[in-house]
């Protein structure tokens, strides 16, 4: 079994007397790496704080690499952990300095320094830097240089707020890929705030989605991705459809009414008090009969098509039935063959791929 890095029971923390986070369970595992979402100001920022121990907390207890933090030596535990913020917060000095300083303030002698530095810079590419201002880097550059000072003294636990929300997509996408890496070639575990769902997907193994300062869903990406747990989550993922419903109970039967008219018999769980229900835009198909085949329940509608977006692999289509529109992810070939703006098209979906919340 893994080694537990973080443990937190029952913890509350107030800021100007609001509460802002209340965890009544969160446990990490060494090398876990672990995305935190959610709404902004639903506590992400301050739940790295608290883990950061730059917070105190009211009642519950955290225990921080096997030990309560409450009695702890704060000092050493933070010296395990180690945290990367949005902003880059390098001092006015050469690279190598700003890099070296964590080890310095250990007394680690300077071959050793000089060592690890140098690893930790080239493990994030910026080598050719290590003699350069840290003034002079671009934003891109100042946040390699940021994980390399992160990483140097080899924490247990890293901790990254959002760390590349200021970056282009492509910088973003190499740095998110390269810690990886990095992070799992050293068993790092890693909990990482971001409002990006498309950077967490391709990061994280584990979600843990914040709301008004509690967890309200703690799963695998994809999970979320597909079922989230209401709708103020459905819209932070971008689920493509999120439809307003009445969810009735006639006889033995519940039936999902959408705003269109169509209604569902709806067979699964947790039902009652649902409005809305989510549906993954690759979750709609244009109708064939081979579907029929496919799904042993299968609900079709006629729309109209309004838009098409070109995409790589799946193109989003835009139909309008009766008042309702419905966005669709549609793979390439289907498409360019078959769909057209202003035509006609029929379209279906298995109830069994809708959440209801
Ligand atoms: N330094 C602070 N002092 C008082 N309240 C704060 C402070 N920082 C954040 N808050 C409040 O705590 C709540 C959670 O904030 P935060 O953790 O920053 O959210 P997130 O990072 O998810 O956007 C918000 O209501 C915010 O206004
Ligand atoms: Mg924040």
């Amino acid at each position: 079994m893994r080694q537990v890095v973080l443990e937190i029971a029952d913890i509350k923390v107030f800021r100007n007397k609001r509460q802002t986070l209340k965890i009544e369970n969160l446990s990490i595992s060494a090398g876990e790496i672990v995305a935190i979402i959610g709404p902004n100001g639903a506590g992400k920022s301050t739940l790295l704080q608290l883990i950061n121990m730059h917070l105190s907390y009211k009642t519950g207890k955290m225990v921080l690499f096997g030990e309560d933090v409450a009695g702890a030596d704060k000092q050493s535990l933070r010296r395990r952990s180690s945290m990367v913020f949005q902003e880059t917060m390098l001092l006015d000095d050469t690279v190598f300095n700003n890099v070296a300083l964590a080890l310095r303030f250990r007394g680690l002698p300077e071959r050793e320094i000089k060592e690890k530095v140098t690893k930790a810079l080239a493990d994030f590419h910026c080598a050719h830097l290590t003699t350069r201002m840290a003034g002079n880097l671009s934003g891109g550059e100042a946040q390699r240089v940021c994980l390399a000072r992160a990483l140097v003294y080899e924490p247990e636990l890293l901790l990254l707020d959002e760390p590349f929300a200021a970056l282009d997509s492509p910088t973003r996408n190499t740095l998110l890929a390269e810690l990886r890496l990095v992070a799992i070639a050293r068993g790092t575990t890693v909990m990482l705030v971001s409002h990006n769902f498309n950077d967490v997907l391709y990061f994280a193994e584990r979600a843990v989605v914040l709301q008004e300062g509690c967890i309200v869903q703690d799963d695998t990406p994809e999970v979320i991705l597909r079922r989230p747990v209401n709708a103020i989550i459905a819209s932070l993922i971008e689920m493509d459809n999120v439809l307003p419903c009445q969810v009735e109970k006639q006889g033995d039967d519940i039936l999902v009414q959408l705003a269109n008219g169509v209604y569902f018999p709806w067979t699964g769980q947790k039902w009652q008090g649902a409005t809305v229900c989510c549906l993954p835009g690759d979750a709609l198909y244009i109708f064939d009969e081979q579907l029929v085949y496919q799904y042993n329940s299968l609900m079709a509608m006629e729309g109209i098509v309004s838009q098409v977006v070109p995409g790589i692999g799946m193109y989003r289509i835009m139909v309008e039935t009766q008042g309702l529109s419905l966005t669709m992810r549609v793979p390439r070939e289907q498409v360019t063959s078959r769909v057209a703006i202003g035509m006609q098209l029929k379209i279906a979906f298995n109830p069994g791929d809708v959440q209801l919340v």
